[in-house]
Formats: structure tokens, C-alpha cells, sequence
């Protein structure tokens, strides 16, 4: 292990107090260790954003098909990348909300254009992804 830095951070009173009921219900010892392990979690989710590799993962897409035409744009970014979208699943959450499950596998330069395009669609109500290198 490297030698150990200490760095101030702000935090909204909010965040802070919702961070800390989880670092109580996972039994995490203290504020410092559980800063340590999310951030160490941010850069599981991240890092194959910066080494252009194989990657593979599933991107998350919770919206209201209420919003007009945001399902025709969906579809329409997932045509134009069709190489890199081996399947996708949509399920239907409630009478307005549904949450499309986009299955991607290709180059992590490539993905994130898909994920751009995807957020530049706008009106959507969260975008999340796993991805992971695959060589
Ligand atoms: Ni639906």
C-alpha cells in the first residue's frame, strides 16, 4: 500500500447524512474507510473509460414513454449503433414509467458515444451502466 494522503472535501448536509445511514446499516467502521471503498467503487465503474479496450455491460435507461417521441429516439440512437447493441430488453415499470436494458459489447471509445447519444436524447429520468473489460 502507498503512503496515505489526507484531503479535505465538501459535502451538500444532505449527501453527507444519507452516506452516513448507509456507512451505519453496512456496519462500515468509520467516514474515511467508507469514503475510501465509494471511491474505489467509482473507479471500478469508470476505469474502462480510460484505457480504449474490448469492453462489455449493459447501459440502464429508466424514462416516461409519456414523453412524446423519446421512444422513437431510443430506438432510432440504438439503429445507428446496431454493431454494438447485441440485444436489449424493455420492461414496462408502471403505466407511464419503463426501463430499457441496452446489452453493449465493442471498444470503450465507442460506448461512450453511444452513452453521449443516448443522454443527448434528454427528458430521460436516469442513465446508469456496468461496463467491464472482457480481454
Ligand atoms: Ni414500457
Amino acid at each position: 500500500m502507498g503512503r496515505i494522503i489526507r484531503t479535505g472535501v465538501s459535502f451538500p448536509e444532505d449527501l453527507l447524512k444519507t452516506f452516513d445511514r448507509i456507512i451505519g446499516d453496512l456496519g462500515i467502521a468509520s467516514r474515511s474507510q467508507a469514503i475510501q471503498e465509494a471511491v474505489r467503487g467509482f473507479i471500478a465503474m469508470n476505469s474502462w473509460r480510460i484505457a480504449d479496450e474490448e469492453v462489455a455491460g449493459a447501459i440502464l435507461i429508466h424514462y416516461s414513454h409519456e414523453e412524446h417521441g423519446i421512444e422513437e429516439k431510443l430506438t432510432d440512437a440504438q439503429h445507428e449503433f446496431l454493431k454494438l447493441i447485441p440485444s436489449s430488453l424493455h420492461i414496462h415499470l408502471s403505466e407511464e414509467d419503463c426501463l430499457l436494458v441496452v446489452a453493449v459489447r465493442g471498444r470503450a471509445s465507442e460506448i461512450k458515444e453511444l452513452v453521449r447519444r443516448l443522454r443527448g436524447i434528454g427528458r430521460i429520468k436516469q442513465l446508469t451502466y456496468m461496463i467491464m473489460p472482457i480481454h
